[in-house]
């Protein structure tokens, strides 16, 4: 069996893990051979592709980024997109793909599979760790790591000086990195898009920091809104699934902070720092198990399906499952969170 591999959508640190993991047992122990689309479904879009064979993936478990590259190339918004790719699998003699992403990705994999008979298992990444179908993406405890170790840091320069410091983190739907990475680093004040946040009660907690005599951190997720939302926030760019361009609330808190308390505050803002370099352990085995079971799902042929974390076992749900469900911050885990507020 020939086999095409591509990476969609934000990369994260564990998709070499997953590309080793596929190549190296589909070739020991199914006889497949391999061809590597790049830059998401532009790829097999375009008929771009690189040679992927055990060579190619010596050395790769510790990177992170992916050695096939990523875009967010939507393959229903080009002209004939799918019978293109069908095509372009044809010529290549490619019988089936293995497509490792996240919502967007396995949406557009579930509907070429489903409404165009195109055989694709998926792999689930994102450091958001938002699809309902499994109980942990990889990408994001690597994430949550990075983000907990710069609260750290921010604590005892808050400290030193007496300010405000606001972290914003990555999650556009859902405040997982932001909540984790807050209980994590012992964050005074944790905001999420689930829940929007009202700016007086965030500088009344930030009050009470001050009067217990240590400084403040608030980590932020970029998605959270305040209550009525921030003005002037419209005409934000949109990629080529229409998701906006997120970023800017740490710094219209920044200010709204200083403009009620009066304490001097300062945001900083992690992006893609948080998606770059090495993966954990936890991400490297997680990504690793990911790529051991969807090549044997496609040596079983098991098409339309992708691998789920399920408690502690890898398991094959349908892909449309993938994106039905959007996994957010329960209310209940959040307030847990709470008692540390302030
Ligand atoms: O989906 C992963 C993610 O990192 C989100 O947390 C973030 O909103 C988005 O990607 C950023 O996308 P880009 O790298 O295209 O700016």
């Amino acid at each position: 069996m020939r086999i095409g591999v591509l990476t969609g959508g934000g990369d994260c640190p564990g998709l070499n893990a997953v590309i080793r993991a596929i190549v190296r047992k589909g070739v020991s122990n199914h006889g497949h051979e391999f061809v590597g689309y790049r830059d998401g479904w532009r790829g097999p879009l375009e008929g771009d592709s690189q040679s992927l064979g055990v060579p190619e993936v010596r050395g790769i478990l510790p990177r992170g980024g992916t050695i096939l590259g990523s875009s967010r190339t939507n393959p229903f918004a080009a002209e004939g997109g799918p019978a293109r790719i069908a095509e372009n699998m044809a010529v290549a003699g490619v019988d089936g793909l293995i497509a490792i992403g996240g919502e967007d990705t396995l949406g557009a994999a579930s509907r070429l599979h489903e409404e165009h008979a195109l055989p694709v298992i998926g792999v689930p990444k994102t450091i958001d760790n938002d699809l309902g179908a499994t109980d942990y993406t990889f990408g994001f405890d690597t994430a949550i790591n990075i983000a907990m170790e710069a609260i750290d840091r921010l604590h005892t320069t808050a400290d030193s000086h007496h300010r405000v410091l606001i972290v914003e983190v990555m999650g556009r739907h859902a405040g997982w990195i932001a909540f984790h990475a807050g209980l994590a680093g012992g964050a005074n004040v944790i905001l999420i898009p689930e829940r929007q946040f009202d700016v007086g009660k965030v500088c009344d907690l930030v009050g009470r920091r001050f009067a217990s005599h240590y400084a403040p951190i608030i980590v932020v997720a970029e998605g959270a809104q305040p209550i009525g939302g921030i003005p002037g926030a419209d005409g934000a760019q949109h990629d080529a699934f229409g998701h906006v361009r997120l970023g800017g609330v740490g710094h219209w808190l920044e200010g709204e902070i200083e403009r009620i308390t009066g304490k001097e505050t300062r945001a900083t803002v992690l992006g893609h720092v948080q998606r770059g370099g090495t993966p954990t352990a936890f991400d490297r085995v997680l990504a690793t198990r990911f790529g051991l079971h969807a090549i044997d799902a496609a040596q079983a042929g098991r098409w339309g399906t992708m691998t789920a974390l399920r408690r502690t076992e890898i398991e094959l749900v349908q892909l449309a499952e993938a994106t039905a469900e959007l996994k957010t911050v329960p209310e209940s885990l959040y307030s847990e969170a709470e008692v540390f507020f302030g």
